[in-house]
């Protein structure tokens, strides 16, 4: 019988996989991906999507790459006398999209939602022997509003049970914790070939010690429901801080002998949305969160632990305790580590329910796939203490029609029939939607982009909590930096080259703002239960502002259709270009696509680390021919007090009355900025800004270490060792030894250089390799670029 996987690699807690019957195991391995006539075989988790080459004429709004058409994954089963006597299910936890599974032919199953899991019974079609698996994929263009990926971009399982087992998602876990102890529930819906005499006993495990057991005989058949209560002495209790977690280990005996294991993962903890706030455990929590998509930049859709590992460290390193999924269920694997490393997370239904926002979308899904999607949803993940709450939909056109409300009622009444211990939410930017009954059907309200609205609404529901679902929306370039600053939000970018956004964290598009407009609302309005900032990563698509683009023909079906959109955007007072965007990914991450920093990281961390010391300068001091220009300066730190230096002349020292320290009237003067800063009158934090000279060399470095993948950043140097921060060389990286080069990225959202390139040129002086080890041995990776010194590393 195989065991859960138990591997320590993180923070000291085992790797647990949440609710699994022991007989599941990956099948991800030798699958013959066909599309366009060509055949080969592959490894899933596959986006064929990012496989292709940007193209220009291909939509920026679902990043220029081709991720629509058909497909065909096939693979072969063997099947043993023995398996007849079992269920032997195929379960996806992705696949984009409109999927359909034939077993030996006939049709088994499917599902059309490219975000849902899902799951098919293959016993009725099998055979002893050779048998073939077919899943067919059919992605419809104009379905999505950013890059989807295109393909089984999540991992595949065969689970094998006995015929009388738990069935598919269905153990269930609820804890009330009270004082010195925790009342643990675990329900289990069985399934049952026949009525049968069964032993089902549990033992509850805390770092694989039993802290408690229940077992006994019951009569089973097929959709009875176990319940089995237990206590937990001194129980942990979960959180960001202590993301500790328990086992429920439960064990079948049938009459004939057979045994099953089935693990439920779980935690204790108690999560309250109140009308002052959110509380984890009785404590007052902000929630410091970020929406997310669900692709992880240059790997495309694929879902990949490593590479989610990454992104939540440096998410957790900024400050952020919350992830909301925005707009959709993420891979299942995304919640075990949030659970694991401690992120409290809104899982998101999706962003449409009738009202259509592109012509191939949700919409036509709705009437008959929104409850199956949702209840699928909610019982995959309804043992995850990271998740608290259920996002039912995101900016839904039904906000405003009063016709409409019974179906936020109708998806809110699933979620309380599913699971009565999470309230609903949904994210929401009509503004006149708030103050409407549509506004009682959501248990806590979202606000995307309108905190102006929340001491209103504290007042007007005094009933019923609220956060910002959406927050900002501030958009940058890292290390771009256009001059004169302006501080009208819409003059931090032009409709011409280089496509880029000044990174002064002033900009965003009309319906949003810098981050400091929501922040003082939030301080001014306490109630207010916490933030998602749109969004932690840029993401494929979505390349506002540059995504107005009537010279991309196949972004429109007419002239007509080109002309109208023209003058909707004239209608909202801006400008559309007719010159060809580049730009195929986003620039409202507060990281880049390429997993570098932007300056707004620092901003969020001074907000969110207030015990944290750090200063950070920005804009980085290289500008030949700015000579004697005011070039103005400003400070990110959780500092109070803060005393600027140019070449060691002081600027003036400041008592922050924001959220950032600002000189205006720098002049700049190549050598040195240095700030020193102060909190409570004592020396706090210093961060310094040095002219780099020219380009002289390259220097390699690991960014991150998974088991599958290794991040390697490449910096450009000048000779003393500085940042070149206009560093545009063609670098090329070459592998020797057992591993392969999967994916280049510099976080440069205009670039056209396909992501499977092995060179590209830096961006604002640095570049990633995403590296796989193919083997066992040594792996050198070395970067050349012309003129400069190469550099290499061991891994
Ligand atoms: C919101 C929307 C998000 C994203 C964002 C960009 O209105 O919910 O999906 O499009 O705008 O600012």
């Amino acid at each position: 019988m195989k065991k859960t996987l138990l591997i320590t690699f993180l923070m000291g807690l085992e790797t647990l996989a949440l609710a699994q019957p022991a007989g599941r195991q990956a099948w991800n391995n030798d699958w013959t991906f066909t599309k366009d006539g060509a055949s080969r075989v592959l490894t899933l988790p596959h986006d064929w999507g990012v496989e292709q080459p940007f193209v220009q004429e291909n939509p920026g709004e679902t990043g220029k790459l081709a991720w629509w058409g058909q497909a065909t994954y096939s693979k072969t089963l063997q099947v043993s006398a023995d398996d007849l006597q079992k269920d032997l299910r195929l379960e996806v936890d992705g696949a984009f999209s409109n999927a359909t599974v034939y077993v030996n032919g006939h049709e088994a199953g499917g599902w059309p939602y490219g975000y849902a899991s899902w799951s098919v019974e293959l016993t009725p079609w099998l055979q002893e022997g050779e048998n073939k698996v077919d899943i067919v994929l059919d992605n419809k263009e104009e379905s999505s509003r950013w890059y989807p990926g295109g393909g089984i971009y999540r991992n595949v399982w065969l689970t094998r049970t006995e015929k009388t087992a738990v069935a598919h998602w269905g153990s269930y876990v609820t804890t009330r914790a009270e004082g010195s102890k925790a009342l643990v529930t675990l329900r289990l819906k069985m399934k049952a070939d026949k009525p049968q005499q069964v032993t089902v006993s549990t033992d509850l495990l805390y770092n694989n010690m039993v802290v408690a057991s229940s077992s006994a005989q019951t009569q089973v058949y097929d959709g009875r429901e176990l319940v089995q209560h237990f206590t937990v002495a001194e129980p942990h209790r979960w959180s960001p801080a202590t993301p500790e977690l328990y086992v429920a280990r439960t064990t079948i005996v049938l009459e004939n002998g057979s045994t099953d294991t089935y693990d439920t993962v779980f935690g204790i903890r108690t999560a309250e949305w109140r009308t002052d706030g959110f509380f984890l455990n009785g404590a007052h929590t902000f929630l410091k969160g970020v929406c997310l998509h669900h692709d992880a930049g240059a790997l495309g859709a694929v879902w990949n632990e490593d590479a989610w590992v990454r992104r939540l460290e440096m998410l957790k390193t900024m400050g952020c305790n919350a992830i909301r999924c925005s707009h959709n269920p993420p891979a299942p694997e995304l919640l075990d580590l949030c659970d694991r490393m401690g992120f409290l997370v809104l899982d998101e239904l999706t962003d449409t329910w009738t009202w259509p926002k592109k012509e191939n979308g949700y919409a036509k899904l709705f009437a008959d796939w929104a409850e199956k999607d949702l209840v699928s949803m909610i019982h995959r993940d309804r043992n995850h203490p990271s998740v608290i709450a259920w996002s039912i939909g995101n900016e839904c056109g039904e906000q405003g029609d009063p016709n409409r409300w019974w179906i936020p009622q109708m998806l809110t009444d699933i979620c309380h029939r599913e699971d009565p211990t999470r309230p609903t939410t949904a994210g929401n930017d009509n503004p006149w939607a708030a103050s409407q009954p549509y506004a009682g059907t959501l248990d806590v309200y979202g606000f995307n982009y309108k905190p102006h609205l929340y001491a209103e609404f504290r007042d007007a529901h005094p009933q019923q909590p609220f956060y910002g679902s959406e927050t900002a929306s501030c958009i940058s370039t890292r290390g771009y930096y256009r001059f004169p600053v302006e501080q009208e939000k819409g003059k931090g970018w032009a409709m011409e080259p280089p496509f880029q956004v000044s990174s002064y964290d002033l900009y965003a598009p009309g319906w949003a703002s810098k981050p400091d407009y929501e922040w003082q609302y939030e301080d001014a309005v306490p109630e207010c239960a916490g933030e998602f900032v749109w969004t932690g990563y840029d993401y494929l698509g979505e390349p506002t502002p540059f995504n107005m683009d009537p010279s991309v023909f196949t972004n429109f079906h007419s002239e007509e259709e080109k002309e109208a959109y023209r003058k909707m955007v004239a209608s909202w007072g801006q400008t559309i270009s007719d010159v060809p965007l580049p730009s195929r990914s986003s620039y409202f991450g507060i990281i880049d696509l390429a997993g570098f920093p932007k300056d707004r990281y620092w901003l969020y961390q001074a907000r969110w680390r207030p015990n944290h010391p750090m200063a950070h300068i920005l804009p980085h001091w290289t500008w030949p021919g700015r000579e004697g220009q005011v070039t103005p300066v400003h400070v990110y730190s959780s500092g109070d007090e803060a005393e600027l230096f140019v070449n060691g002349q002081s600027q003036g020292r400041q008592v922050r009355n924001g959220y950032r320290f600002v000189w205006d009237q720098v002049v700049y003067q190549p050598g040195t900025v240095d700030v020193v800063v102060y909190k409570d009158g004592r020396e706090w934090a210093r961060d310094k800004v040095v002219t780099a000279g020219k380009a002289a060399r390259l220097a390699a470095s690991v960014d991150f270490a998974g088991i599958d993948l290794t991040y390697v950043t490449v910096d450009v140097l000048d000779r003393k060792g500085i940042l070149v921060p206009d560093a545009a060389q063609e670098l090329t990286f070459t592998v020797k030894g057992p591993a392969e080069i999967l994916a280049t990225d510099a976080g440069d959202a205009t670039s056209h250089i396909p992501f499977y390139s092995h060179a590209l040129p830096a961006f604002h002086g640095k570049a990633s390799a995403i590296v796989r080890r193919t083997g066992e041995g040594p792996v050198t990776i070395t970067v050349k670029a012309h003129g400069l010194k190469a550099a290499s590393l061991q891994l």
